[in-house]
């Protein structure tokens, strides 16, 4: 069976969208080159990577829930990069 893959793109930014399979990680192949985002502990503790997403993916797990409570409490849409679970097309654009 093939991987489904996945569209990254970066609303509102100079950089070509991506693609990865389903379930790859986006702090594994996200760099400042091909990127907007930037990340830091890219294991979900720091916010570097704070974002606001569209697209089908599961929810954030409580870890992620309580943090972009404190750093974006007004955005609904608001992610870790870091720890997005890929599994559909996504647009990104970056919070700060
Ligand atoms: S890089 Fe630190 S929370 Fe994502």
């Amino acid at each position: 069976m093939t991987k489904k893959s996945c569209k990254i793109q970066f609303i509102e930014s100079k950089y070509s969208s991506i693609e990865l399979t389903i379930d790859q990680k986006l702090a594994e192949h996200l760099t400042v080159e091909n990127s907007p985002i930037l990340f830091g502990c890219r294991t979900g503790i720091c916010g570097t990577c704070i974002v606001a997403v569209e697209g089908n993916i599961p929810p954030p797990s409580s870890e992620e829930k309580e943090l972009l409570e404190v750093l974006a409490p007004e955005n609904p849409k608001a992610r870790l990069a870091c720890q997005i679970q890929l599994t559909n097309d996504i647009q990104i654009t970056k919070i700060k």
